[in-house]
Formats: C-alpha cells, sequence, structure tokens
C-alpha cells in the first residue's frame, strides 16, 4: 500500500504536498516523492521517510508518492514519482499492475529505457506512447488506463499543464475541493487542513482537475456527476495534538469513538434477514474483533457464528449452507478481505462490511454497510478503530436479537443501557496508565510474552500479543488459558512474562487455576483484572474498573494497548511506524 496526492491551486505545491504525505505516511514509509510542475518538471525522491524531502521547489502544480514496497526494494531509484524517457509527465501509482511484464518488453521494443524495477514505470511510458500519437494529455490518460490490468490509483502531471489527470480501480483515491485549488489524496486526512468537502471516487473513473474545475469520467471518456459530501473530521483529528505518538492519541480517543460510533449506529438502521448462522471475515485486528464478535453473537443470538481470516475463507469450498457473511476491515481497503467477499457475494451469500472509511472499497462489495465513526487512524497499529468494531459489534448482537425475536425486549434495553456505558469504562480504564507504564519496565527486556485468556477475554489476549508483537518487536503468543497445559507450558521459562485477562464469570476459577499452574513455574504474572483478590496470586495486577463479563472486553482492551504502546517506547522503537508493516494491506 501506498500513499499518493495530487495539488493544483495557489499555494506552493512542494509544501503543500510534503505536508499532505506526512499524513499518509501510514500507508508506507520505505520511500517518498514528488514532482512539481514549474519551467519543466522538478522532481525530488529518496529512499525514507517524507521528513527527508526538501521541497524547495517553486511551483503550483504538483504530486507526490509514500511507497511501501511490492515491486522493487526501498531504494532512491524505486521511488515515485516516475517521469519516463521525456520527462514530460510525472506520474504516481498506488496498486498493482497485473500485466506490467508484458508491457514492459512491449515498450522496451519500442526504445523505452526504464529507471526502476517497479511495475507502475509502465504507466508513464505508456502515457508518453499516447502522447506521442495524440499529442493530448487527455486523451494518452485514457488510453493508458485501456492497456492497464490490475489494481490502481494514478495521479499525473504533464509538463507547462496545471491539469491533473488521475484514475480510480480497486485502490482508494479521494478528491477535496477548495477555493480556487483542489486536492487528491489515497486518504482524507491528506488534505484536512484545507477542505473538508469530498468527492469519493469510485471504480472505474477518472478524474481531471485544475484550480478552477474538476470533471469526473468512465472509463469511456462519458462525464459522470458526483455528490460532494462533508466529512465531519476535524484538522486536528489527523494532528498528534500534544501526543507523543499517534496511537498513544488514538487510545486516548477511545471514550469519543466510541460515542461518536454509537451515535452512528443508533441513527441508522440495522435491516439484515435471519439466516441462522453468521459467518465473519477479516484480517489481523479486525479478526481478532470478528473473534469477540463470534463469542457475543452466539451468546446473544443463539447461532453460530464462523469466523475466518480473509486470505484462507477464499479457499474455503462452495459449501451448502445459508448464512450471513460479515466482512470487518477499518481501511476497507484490505486486499484479502476484498476478495474474500467478492467471493461469497459470487456464491450468493448476503454480505455485510463494518469499516471506518466513507466510501472506502469494501463498500462497494456488500449488500449492506454498517460505518464505525471512530475518526482517522494514523498508527499503523489498531486501536480505536478495534473498540469501535466491537461497538459495532455489540449493537448489531442487540439489534438481531431483538429483530429476530430471540432477545426480550427488556434484555435488550439492559444490552444497550450497559452499552452507552462504554465510554466510561474506557476513561476509567483510561486511568491506569501509570500502574501500566511500571510494569512496562519490569517487561521491556523479554524476548517471549504469554497472553491468556478465556471465552469473551480470549481474543482480547489475541488482540494484546499482536499489538506487543507489532510495535515492540517482542514475540508474543495468546493461548485459551486451558491449552497452555497442551504443549505451550514446554516453553516457560523463569521470568516470562505471562499476561492474564481474569474476569468473574464462569471462567475465573479456571483462569486462576491456570495462573497457578505457570506461576510455578517461574512466569512473571500481570493480571488484567478488577479483582483484589488475584494480587494474592500475580506479580502485578492492572486494575480494569468492575464491570459485567460481557463487556469487559472494553477495558482489558484499553490495558493490553497500553502495555504494548509503553513496552515499545521503552524499547526504543518506532511506534507508529513498525517496521516491514502499512496501516492496510492492498496485496493479496
Ligand atoms: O483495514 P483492516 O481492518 O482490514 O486491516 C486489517 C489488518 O491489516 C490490521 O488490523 C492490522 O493487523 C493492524 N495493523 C493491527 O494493528
Amino acid at each position: 500500500m501506498c500513499g499518493i496526492v495530487g495539488y493544483s491551486g495557489f499555494r506552493r505545491a512542494s509544501e503543500v504536498i510534503i505536508e499532505s504525505l506526512k499524513r499518509l505516511e501510514y500507508r508506507g514509509y520505505d520511500s517518498a516523492g514528488m514532482a512539481v510542475i514549474n519551467h519543466g518538471i522538478t522532481v525530488e525522491k529518496k529512499r525514507g521517510y517524507v521528513s527527508m524531502l526538501k521541497g524547495e521547489m517553486e511551483g503550483r502544480t504538483g504530486i507526490g508518492h509514500t511507497r511501501w514496497a511490492t515491486h522493487g526494494e526501498p531504494s532512491d531509484k524505486n521511488a515515485h514519482p516516475f517521469t519516463g524517457c521525456t520527462g514530460e509527465f510525472a506520474i504516481v501509482h498506488n496498486g498493482i499492475i497485473e500485466n506490467y511484464m508484458e508491457l514492459r518488453k512491449d515498450l522496451v521494443k519500442k526504445g523505452h529505457k526504464y529507471a526502476s524495477d517497479t511495475d507502475s514505470e509502465v504507466i508513464v511510458h505508456l502515457l508518453e506512447e499516447g502522447y506521442a500519437e495524440h499529442k493530448d494529455f487527455k486523451k494518452a490518460f485514457f488510453e493508458m488506463i485501456g492497456r492497464l490490468r490490475g489494481s490502481f490509483a494514478i495521479v499525473a502531471v504533464h509538463r507547462g499543464e496545471n491539469r491533473i489527470m488521475a484514475v480510480k480501480k480497486e485502490s482508494p483515491l479521494i478528491v477535496g475541493i477548495g477555493e480556487e485549488e483542489n486536492f487528491l489524496a489515497s486518504d482524507i486526512p491528506a488534505f484536512l487542513s484545507y477542505t473538508n468537502r469530498v468527492v469519493i471516487m469510485e471504480d472505474g473513473e477518472v478524474c481531471e482537475l485544475d484550480p478552477d474545475g474538476i470533471s469526473f469520467y468512465d472509463f469511456q471518456g462519458n462525464e459522470r456527476k458526483k455528490k460532494t459530501e462533508y466529512v465531519d473530521w476535524t484538522p486536528e483529528s489527523a494532528e498528534k495534538s500534544g501526543y507523543e505518538h499517534f496511537m498513544l492519541k488514538e487510545i486516548f480517543e477511545q471514550p469519543l469513538a466510541i460515542e461518536n460510533t454509537m451515535h452512528t449506529l443508533f441513527s441508522n438502521d440495522i435491516d439484515l434477514p435471519y439466516y441462522g448462522r453468521i459467518t465473519i471475515v477479516a484480517c489481523g485486528t479486525s479478526y481478532n474483533a470478528g473473534i469477540t464478535g463470534k463469542y457475543l453473537l452466539e451468546k446473544l443470538l443463539g447461532i453460530p457464528v464462523d469466523v475466518y481470516y480473509a486470505s484462507e475463507y477464499r479457499l474455503r469450498p462452495e459449501v451448502r449452507e445459508r448464512s450471513l457473511v460479515i466482512f470487518i476491515t477499518q481501511s476497507g481497503e484490505t486486499a484479502d478481505t476484498l476478495v474474500a467477499a467478492k467471493i461469497a457475494r459470487k456464491r450468493g451469500y448476503e454480505t455485510v462490511g463494518i469499516t471506518n472509511i466513507l466510501g472506502s472499497s469494501i463498500t462497494h462489495h456488500v449488500d449492506h454497510v454498517i460505518y464505525t465513526s471512530a475518526g482517522p487512524e494514523i498508527g499503523v497499529a489498531a486501536t480505536k478503530t478495534f473498540t469501535a468494531q466491537l461497538a459495532a459489534l455489540y449493537y448489531l448482537g442487540a439489534a438481531l436479537g431483538e429483530k429476530y425475536g430471540i432477545l426480550s425486549q427488556m434484555k435488550c434495553d439492559e444490552i444497550i443501557d450497559e452499552f452507552r456505558r462504554v465510554p466510561r469504562l474506557i476513561e476509567k480504564s483510561l486511568d491506569y496508565e501509570g500502574t501500566i507504564k511500571k510494569i512496562a519496565q519490569k517487561i521491556m527486556n523479554s524476548e517471549n510474552m504469554f497472553y491468556l485468556g478465556r471465552g469473551m477475554n480470549y481474543p482480547i489476549a489475541m488482540e494484546g500479543a499482536l499489538k506487543m508483537k507489532e510495535i515492540s518487536y517482542i514475540h508474543a503468543e495468546a493461548y485459551p488459558a486451558g491449552e497452555l497445559k497442551h504443549g505451550p507450558l514446554a516453553l516457560l521459562k523463569e521470568g516470562v512474562p505471562v499476561v492474564a485477562i481474569v474476569t468473574r464469570d464462569e471462567t475465573y476459577d479456571k483462569m486462576l487455576s491456570n495462573i497457578r499452574e505457570v506461576s510455578a513455574r517461574g512466569a512473571t504474572v500481570i493480571a488484567i483484572s478488577p479483582e483484589t483478590e488475584i494480587e494474592n496470586y500475580v506479580d502485578y495486577r492492572i486494575p480494569v474498573p468492575k464491570n459485567s463479563a460481557m463487556f469487559s472486553p472494553f477495558g482489558n482492551t484499553v490495558a493490553v494497548q497500553l502495555l504494548a504502546y509503553h513496552t515499545a517506547k521503552l524499547r526504543g522503537c518506532e511506534i507508529d511506524k513498525p517496521r516491514n508493516l502499512a496501516k492496510s494491506v492492498t496485496v493479496e
């Protein structure tokens, strides 16, 4: 996944582009570059972060890119933009050009010389070919699109023009509308400090933009009318606002993220038919939300819920079952999830997408969309979008329980009442940051960790281990606490930290015996629990507030997030941009 931007207006383009790219760095950060139209086209590109770009060029129109390498190693030569043989065009690309090998061969035969190992570079050479024939940027752009296979968001400029041409197919691209200036970007935060008026491009659309106007076309060149939307995200929502890292800010934004998500959920009707079975499909953190959803929905609805990694769902043979299929993806752009959604639809299932991003790709591949309203999440590690996904699943459980006549009105009201108290529960859990910091000091030098939970808190243990691995690079594994003795216990050594999530429900006594098992082998046990009694059995306790077991995942999530954050910080890790990772993974 990469981040791309385009700007045409009255400001110095290089400054706008650098600022916008910094806000897109969560999408990729192994190299960055920009091209600005002035007397010709001036390009600056480098391996490394956006902050390495100087941006000292004149010009009011330009494009930019921040890369997460797929084809070709991260290097100066593979950084975008590409300017081809003549230097008349510059392009940036997000996605994969599947037929680039055959295009490249063909273009080399025609005399084109390549400067990089990327699939993207063919785009600019195709533009040159088209322009040589038609002497028209727009015609050359449409012709180029016709030759490409794969997924692409492309933004291109031509020497001597303040016009930008752009296209979207299966990679996101949003237009920002300003006064005498217009913007293009992979995601809204890129231009949020200039405008909140946006047009969301759909697959198969082309955009022609300059400071005075914007036109949209289909791939055949027919003009399309598009709706302008207003986003209620503030520019500050895409800033660190005094926090040292986006991740920490986003952890602390969770009460607001849940409140806003509740508002969205309460004001939209959820009308999903009964199928007697639910399948949830997702990746990473969204998958962990899916497993929590399984425990919850099975409990509330009494119907079976299966959860699949999206990359595995596609391997599943067609089976004879009737099921509602729910895809969870905060970005709405994860390639594996999108492929799975297409497969499910093709097989005739009724599908639902839960996403945080307005108009994202998943919304085009499902029958029903449920939005979370967590606001922009910039840190690569998902935090507030996870609890917002949980909120959506809890609400879904109550709403469907009522609609299907499974839950009594009274039970439903009880759940919703408690649901409304979640933001406060999270606020109280955030109060224990000081305790968590101290515990992080004790575990910061560990090489391995275990996370244990049972029932609904097993997926929260999974999420805790994922957060710890992802940002602190400590090897952390989660187990349903009962499974430990069936093998993994052999790995336990003196001093290995074991995080145990202990809730006062039917799992409580069993969790206590599991804690004794690991303590007896010398593990350092950290309990996340509202029960003071636990202190008799463990080394440290994170005292999350007392709450019903059903809603305990919210407070416990905050504890595992903060523990990962402070451990990673003490280890001096790049918290918002962990090595080898990108915010959403748009390759399969
Ligand atoms: O955008 P999605 O929810 O589809 O993303 C899925 C995963 O790539 C994502 O949750 C990933 O695991 C996070 N970086 C974890 O913090």
